[in-house]
């Protein structure tokens, strides 16, 4: 590992939270019958729950104004919080598990880059709340990704420079965020065939020999 911090991204990188996203936001896009598909929702990776819904409302017949859109974030998050709530240990693969052990035990500092309000319960529910020296997350984030913020505020945290850190990323604008903050970059899932990514994961254990 050439890198002195690695800042991962949490739904959809550390655990798959993004299928839980997906399906919160496909149960209110069929209220409101508004076509939604995964498609859509790659979109929405990284994305702020406001502009998350935005993309949503791209295809409704109608505008909504801002006491309604609020509501329907608010509906959504219920649905996804309380999928949220029936997560446990078992969400983390052993391949994230080991990868992040092994990146400790090398001294490698790691902290967690996400644009989620929901982050601190859900590295509660997986049990990682103690596992990252540092955590930036959606509370308290004036811009989401692709704005580097998050990022930078991750390595400030770290104590590092954005030039010793790794970004691992699955969304688009995450990959555009660390580019955008002079970080290196490395795409997996759907941003494993990001060409803007510097290196392309298969899964995340491939990080060790970068
Ligand atoms: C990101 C997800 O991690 O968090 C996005 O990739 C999501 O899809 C964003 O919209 C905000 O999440 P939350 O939990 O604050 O609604
Ligand atoms: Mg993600």
């Amino acid at each position: 590992m050439n890198y002195k911090g690695v800042i991962f991204d949490l739904d959809g990188v550390i655990c798959f939270t993004d299928e839980l996203h997906y399906l919160a936001w496909k149960a209110l896009a069929d209220r409101l019958n508004i076509y939604f598909d995964r498609e859509i929702n790659n979109r929405m990776r990284g994305v702020s729950r406001m502009d998350s819904l935005d993309i949503l409302l791209e295809r409704a017949d109608r505008e909504y104004s801002v006491v309604e859109k609020e509501a329907f974030a608010a509906e959504k998050n219920a649905i996804y919080a309380d999928s949220l709530r029936q997560m446990s240990e078992k969400d983390v693969s052993d391949d994230v598990r080991n990868t992040l052990k092994t990146l400790k035990e090398r001294g490698v500092r790691i902290a967690v880059g996400s644009s989620s309000k929901n982050a601190p319960l859900i590295l509660e529910r997986i049990g990682l709340d103690e596992m990252f020296d540092a955590v930036s997350d959606g509370n308290g984030l004036e811009k989401s990704k692709p704005d580097l913020e998050v990022f930078l505020k991750a390595a400030e945290r770290l104590g590092l420079s954005p030039a010793e850190c790794l970004v691992v990323e699955d969304a688009l604008s995450g990959i555009d965020a660390g580019v955008a903050g002079g970080f290196a970059t490395a795409g997996i899932g759907a941003a494993a065939s990001y060409d803007k990514a510097d290196y392309k994961l298969e899964k995340l254990s491939d990080i060790l020999s970068l």
